[in-house]
């Protein structure tokens, strides 16, 4: 019997996705084009590397919920897999489920109150080197910031002195693992990232051996492994899994916000009127972050033009059909974020910025899977509550004490590690007063 695969683009959308391929540099305006074309279940090849390409509510929940057994997280050959080795993101069945169930206490709601406070001083530590009037570029300002974040909370080190010296290993790694030659070529030469991961493996290797010998019993996600018994290989792996998973998403959808505020100086205004009404000049707190409601709409509604992961990647295990179509054993599933956040089916003018969208009355009647910034079902982020309140008391603090004029330059929507405002967010900074 024939297999009847999700349809392939015609040359007509071909040639339209070459195109837009081409206007706006990037593989997902192409994408559009196909989904417009072919609806929610499409396959394509591009040079060998052919992927099913699943969005929409029905598919996201087949994958992700119903079917999600017959899905494996880990793909053996992409990069991703090879750099992060027994990290939570990529194993799978009882293996996975241990270690999330490990990791999960460092992450809890609980946790966050304790978090706050060095979201806010992270903040104010990046912002104190900028001079009133300067042109900055927040991408890399927001990196700085998330970093500095995501290694004082959850190893509960100062990564202050670290930053400078490892941030062009960071840099290789991330460039390392985003999508490039590997897709189309299985034992393409890996480029000279060995020197650079070594790096970032010997900073996670002393930081374990100095918490093993402090062994001071803390709440934070270091102390929680130390605890666990894992051996330092374990431990390096699940660091270096929340070291990428957890800064370089954080600073996409900062910048995205930073961007987008730009370009939309009514919502700035609207945003910052809220801020300086609940927070009466006071800085941030966990109580006063919860009435930032409007924020919260900016947040949500950046995340669906700009959701950081845009699309997860699979292996399917065993043949499965999905609305008639087949899905072979050990082909490569992708669910896409971004196709499903932008379909004109699911919102209306889909690319338009209006985070009224997720005002509560607007939001009634929305289909589950729609939308879906950090995954969903068991496998969801891990850091979804730990990243919504990073973004709004980090944004909160940031339109509370500056204010930001975009440069005109055009942004490309890249595909790094993450979803990524390219060449950068340029904006002039002035304090306010
Ligand atoms: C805006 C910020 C973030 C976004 C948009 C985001 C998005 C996502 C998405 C879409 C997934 C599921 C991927 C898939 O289905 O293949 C995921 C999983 C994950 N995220 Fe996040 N994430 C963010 C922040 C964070 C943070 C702050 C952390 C850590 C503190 C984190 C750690 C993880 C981990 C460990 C997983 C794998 C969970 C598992 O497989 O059990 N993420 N994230």
């Amino acid at each position: 019997m024939s297999t009847k695969l999700p349809p392939q683009p015609s040359a007509q959308a071909g040639r339209l996705a070459l195109t837009a391929l081409l206007r706006e540099k990037n593989l997902l305006a192409a994408l559009e084009v196909f989904r417009a074309e072919l609806g929610d279940a499409f396959s394509f090849n591009l040079l060998g590397f052919d992927p099913i390409m699943l969005s929409g509510p029905e598919a996201n929940r087949f994958l992700l919920v119903e079917q999600r057994d017959q899905f494996s997280w880990r793909i053996p050959t992409d990069p991703v897999a090879k750099l992060l080795r027994k990290g939570v993101l990529v194993t799978d069945g009882a293996e996975h489920d241990h270690l999330r169930r490990a990791m999960q206490p460092a992450l809890h709601k609980r946790m966050l109150t304790v978090y706050v406070e060095m979201f806010r001083h992270y903040t104010d530590q990046v912002t104190a080197a900028w001079q009133d009037g300067q042109t900055r570029d927040l991408l890399i300002e927001m990196r700085r910031v998330a970093l500095l974040i995501l290694v004082g909370t959850l190893f509960r080190v100062d990564f202050t002195s670290d930053l400078d010296d490892l941030w062009p290993s960071i840099m290789t790694m991330l460039k390392h693992i985003s999508p490039g030659l590997w897709m189309f070529w299985t034992n393409a030469p890996a480029g000279n990232a060995a020197p650079a991961l070594n790096a970032v493996d010997q900073y996670l290797y002393d930081i374990i051996q100095e918490r093993r010998e402090e062994n001071d019993g803390g709440e934070d996600l270091l102390s929680v492994l130390v605890a666990s018994g894992m051996d330092d290989g374990l431990i390096r792996d699940q660091l270096l899994t929340m070291f990428i998973a957890g800064h370089d998403t954080s600073t996409a959808m900062l910048a995205w916000l930073l961007y987008l505020l730009g370009k939309h100086p009514d919502v700035m205004a609207r945003a910052r009127g809220e801020v300086d009404t609940h927070l009466k000049g006071e800085p941030p707190t966990i109580e006063n972050a919860a009435q930032l409601r409007y924020l919260q709409c900016v947040i949500d509604e950046t995340l669906r033009l700009y959701p950081p992961i845009h699309l997860g990647t699979r292996r399917i295990i065993n043949d499965l059909q999905f609305q008639g179509y087949d899905l072979p054993e050990g082909k490569r599933a992708n669910y896409s974020i971004y196709l499903t956040h932008r379909s004109p089916e699911y919102w209306p003018d889909p690319g338009v910025f209006n985070p009224d969208r997720f005002l509560p009355e607007n939001e009634r009647g929305r289909q589950p899977y729609t939308y879906l910034p950090f995954g969903g079902g068991p496998r969801n982020c891990i850091g979804a509550a730990f990243a919504q309140v990073e973004a709004k008391i980090v944004l909160a603090r940031l339109l509370q004490t500056f204010d930001f004029t975009l440069d005109p330059a055009r942004v490309h929507v890249t595909m790094g590690a993450t979803l990524e405002p390219r060449p950068g967010v340029m904006m002039t900074v002035r304090k306010r007063g």
